[in-house]
């Protein structure tokens, strides 16, 4: 199977395919979430608190997103690599926010970016659909935006600023736009009024697709547990069991045994 495009991806809201989509960082996990099939992997800013323990997104530097991008494109085969703009390296000007796609496109084999934002962004978003750089928006909740909004957790409940900045990124030329922490119905209303495909977030089930983090999906970051997340593992809850067994092991002798050492 070949990769999924940005057309490809696009092309599933009018197929009636609903869109997965989860997050990594690294060549491992990266590999793993491909062979799993999911249709995007997403290098989230989300970066800066699972991988980096900060309390935001807010530090996480353009250089740091385009060194996992790269990790990250280079373990995928098949899944459309998205990787997210960082805090102010977009929002100053359209200039800026196409110097830094840009260097993304350039030096890592992303097939395409995300910025957080609707109306306040279409001008950005403009500017780089119209270099043929593809760009997700994002609307709602957006983390970026937490000194204003005050916490990560807040569900956005403007239902026309929603629809507004839902409408412009598309009018803008996005070719898809995340929805975080927003009612349901809000969510169902976006999706059937804009073409291209909402991947929601804590948006309910009627977005044409679905996005998690993945150190969260599968039981990493067990403090972390709001009402839209689904756990599908309880990988702390493993590895705790696993690296204490060993622990217990080497000290009792009782690994490695014979059978794990050369003659
Ligand atoms: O940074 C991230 O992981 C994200 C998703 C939660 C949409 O933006
Ligand atoms: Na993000």
């Amino acid at each position: 199977t070949s990769r999924v495009t940005v057309p490809d991806f696009v092309k599933a809201k009018s197929q009636g395919r609903k869109l997965a989509v989860v997050t990594a960082y690294d060549f491992l996990w990266a590999g793993l979430m491909d062979a799993a099939g999911v249709d995007a992997v997403l290098v989230g800013d989300s970066l800066g608190m699972v991988v980096q323990g900060k309390e935001t997104t807010l530090p996480v530097t353009l250089d740091e997103m385009i060194y996992h991008g790269e990790l990250v494109a280079r373990a995928t085969k098949r899944a459309l690599v998205i990787v997210d703009l960082p805090f102010m390296t977009y929002q100053v000007s359209p200039r800026q926010a196409l110097k830094s796609a840009g260097r993304v496109f350039k030096e890592t084999g992303a097939g395409a970016v995300k910025l957080e934002g609707g109306v306040n962004q279409s001008r950005a978003i403009e500017a780089l659909a119209a270099a043929d750089l593809p760009v997700m928006a994002h609307v709602g909740m957006r983390p970026q935006s937490v000194r204003r909004i005050g916490r990560m957790s807040a569900i956005q409940r403007n239902e026309d600023q929603l629809v507004a900045d839902a409408r412009a990124a598309e009018a803008a030329g996005a070719f898809s736009i995340v929805l975080e922490l927003i009612p349901r119905g809000i969510a169902k209303r976006i999706s059937a009024e804009v073409k291209i495909p909402t991947i929601g977030i804590g948006a309910g089930p009627e977005c044409d697709g679905q996005v998690l983090v993945t150190p969260d999906m599968l039981g990493l970051t067990e403090g972390f547990s709001p009402r839209f997340l689904k756990r599908y593992a309880n990988l702390a809850e493993t590895v705790r069991t696993a690296v204490g067994q060993y622990v217990q092991e080497v000290r009792s002798g009782e690994f490695p045994t014979a059978a794990n050492s050369h003659e």
